[in-house]
């Protein structure tokens, strides 16, 4: 791992002001200290060498980049990611301090939650962002599953959700180049072994972890190495463009069809409708009060009933 990040800046041939200000950014200060710390500074739950152990992965988490404490595992990965990080590379860090979630809301990352940035780089346009999303999310679902919860739900876009509480959130953002998407960042954080006090109030009541559901702590990082696993499977679907089958596998566990909810589109008025479907490209397909079919691309959908 140390190797990797000397590898990454040594490729530039010099530590530009550009480099530094994105060293900083992501709170690795001191650039000659972090190369000596990083890889040699146990972490207390998530060890790299217990994800690979059993890895059954050909490109998912092959890289592993593993953080006491990191702003947010998505900035440390799309610095990874502008500095020649191979696809499927992973960030993760067993607590952030500036965690970033949708909607530009703020996200609370704790030690004993699962705080993971994944890299890919898929060759593809803007439309199929969301679709990207939707897969994350079945991988998520499926990976916790494997846990030995079966209820797992999701809720568009990508909530997870097991007995109406939310268990992981996604966030998905693109490095661009010229218009041209370079690599997508997704971001997964997984509610998996913190105590639900340590969360603020206002958060407690909708909010389960895996702790929770199953009574017991599971390893973290048999978790990831779940979620690894189906995430590579579930983007060879993606990559043969069976979105059909991956859409198939997300209605089976949605939370949101069937329900009343309050679309909140980014610049446009909120309004109430009743979820009919999810379309083809990943969009919600909303009945509204005077009958008209709409799609919800991007936004919230808070449900009402
Ligand atoms: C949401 O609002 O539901 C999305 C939350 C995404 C949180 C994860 S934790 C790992 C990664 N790093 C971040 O700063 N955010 C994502």
């Amino acid at each position: 791992m140390r190797i990797e990040i000397i590898k990454l800046l040594k490729k530039e041939g010099k530590l530009s002001d550009e480099t530094i200000n994105e060293l900083k950014e992501i709170n690795i200060n001191d650039f000659h200290h972090i190369v000596k710390e990083i890889g040699a500074k146990p972490t207390e739950h998530i060890k790299a060498s217990e994800i690979s152990k059993d890895l059954n992965t050909k490109w998912a988490g092959r890289n592993l980049y593993v953080f006491n404490e990191v702003s947010s595992t998505n900035t440390v990965a799309k610095f990874l990611a502008k500095n020649g990080a191979e696809n499927g590379t992973v960030v993760l860090s067993e607590k952030q301090t500036d965690a970033r979630g949708r909607s530009g809301k703020a996200w609370e990352a704790p030690l004993g939650g699962i705080w993971l940035s994944i890299i890919v780089k898929p060759n593809v346009d803007y439309s199929k962002l969301p679709m990207i999303t939707i897969a994350t999310g079945v991988a998520v679902a499926k990976a916790i599953e494997r846990a030995g919860i079966q209820n797992a739900e999701i809720k568009w876009p990508n909530d997870i959700m097991l007995n109406g509480k939310k268990v992981c959130g996604i966030l998905t953002e693109a490095v661009t180049q010229y218009n041209h998407i370079e690599s997508v960042i997704i971001g997964v954080g997984i509610d998996a072994n913190i105590n639900i006090n340590e969360f603020p109030e206002e958060l407690q009541e909708g909010t389960t972890t895996i702790a929770e559901e199953l009574g017991r702590t599971e390893d973290e990082n048999l978790l990831i190495r779940y979620f690894l696993e189906e995430f590579e499977k579930i983007s060879t679907l993606f990559t043969e463009e069976k979105f059909e089958e991956i859409l198939k596998e997300w209605r089976k566990r949605s939370y949101s069809i069937g329900k009343i909810v309050e679309v909140r589109e980014p610049f446009s008025k909120f309004y109430d409708a009743y979820v009919v479907g999810i379309g083809k490209e990943g969009a919600l397909i909303v009945e509204k009060i005077d009958g008209t079919l709409e799609k919800v691309i991007s936004g919230e959908c808070i449900i009402k009933n």
